[in-house]
């Protein structure tokens, strides 16, 4: 099936950039979150990308206009994935919440709509099993910017059909990004290898071996990293990252236990660049 109309649901970092994605590339998207006002801040937010886009001379004004009004803000949730071919779900990294969402948009949406997960490392097979289409559930995996990051993971539940892989690949390579295909498994490729990355960078500097900026200069020059390992979770967030290394901890155990150092961070509220202090200093 051809991708022509989708739905967004969750308007925040990463349903934003989605939604901004996918109308560059001439699809028509609906956005809903579960307030107007949530709504109206995501497409705030897709305003001043589009302006970037123009100020960088990446986007005409033909392209921005059609961008703006490609994305309609719809608050039911119900009305927004009527009529499309592909939902994508970006809502709060949380199963139950999750789903929620599921069991009631699979009672309003066409038998054929596809149902893509955002999630970063939740089980894809679990979430499919609420509904009555797990052959056309699938993880849809977009890195943070999702219109700069170029790879989304093509996450393959137990029931996942040949057919809805192939469309999730296609959907994906229209809007420009590198799909890789990956069996559904806690934090899939990415997050599982950066998950031990960071774990042991953090425990590095838990054990008083060497400077945060030292961890990270040293992976940038000796490894060729483009930012170092405590930057990265930094900019990733510490209450983010500590969700997923206890994801990484229940599927493999000790070997991925959360850093103590982690945790601590996270209950003084240093949560990393959006805190202003993780383990660097963001002024
Ligand atoms: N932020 C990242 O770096 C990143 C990267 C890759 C994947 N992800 C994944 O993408 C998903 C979204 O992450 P985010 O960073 O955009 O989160 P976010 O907190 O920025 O946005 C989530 C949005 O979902 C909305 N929402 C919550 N429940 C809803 C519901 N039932 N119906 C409609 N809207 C609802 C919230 O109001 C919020 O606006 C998560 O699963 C996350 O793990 C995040």
């Amino acid at each position: 099936m051809e991708i022509k109309r989708i739905a967004v649901i969750g308007a925040g970092a990463m349903g934003t950039g989605i939604a901004y994605q996918a109308a560059r590339f001439g699809i028509e998207v609906n956005l809903n979150d579960i307030k107007q006002e949530f709504i109206t801040n995501g497409m705030n937010k897709i305003k001043s990308m589009v302006k970037t886009g123009v100020d960088k001379g990446k986007l005409d004004l033909k392209g921005a206009k059609a961008i703006v009004e490609g994305i309609k803000p719809v608050l039911d949730v119900t009305e927004a994935v009527k009529d499309v071919d592909l939902i994508v779900e970006a809502i709060y990294e949380n199963m139950e919440a999750k789903k929620e969402l599921f069991k009631k948009i699979d009672a309003a949406a066409r038998s054929d709509t596809i149902f893509a997960t955002n999630t970063s490392s939740l089980s894809v097979s679990d979430m499919a099993t609420v509904t009555k289409r797990p052959e056309k559930v699938v993880g849809t995996h977009f890195f943070n910017p999702p219109y700069t990051m170029k790879l989304v993971e093509i996450v393959v539940g137990d029931k996942t059909a040949e057919e809805t892989i192939e469309t999730a690949i296609a959907f994906s390579k229209k809007l420009d990004k590198t799909p890789v295909k990956v069996k559904d498994s806690p934090g899939f490729i990415v997050n599982r290898v950066l998950g031990a990355l960071m774990g042991e960078a953090i425990r590095i500097l838990q054990e008083g071996l060497a400077t945060a900026e030292d961890i990270d200069t040293a992976m940038q020059l000796g490894a060729n990293h483009p930012v170092g390992p405590l930057t990265l979770a930094d900019f990733v967030g510490l209450d983010i990252a500590v969700a997923t290394a206890n994801t990484l901890h229940e599927g493999f155990g000790e070997c991925y236990s959360t850093p103590k150092l982690l945790l601590e961070k996270v209950e003084k509220g240093e949560l990393g660049m959006k805190s202003g202090k993780g383990f660097h200093e963001y002024k």
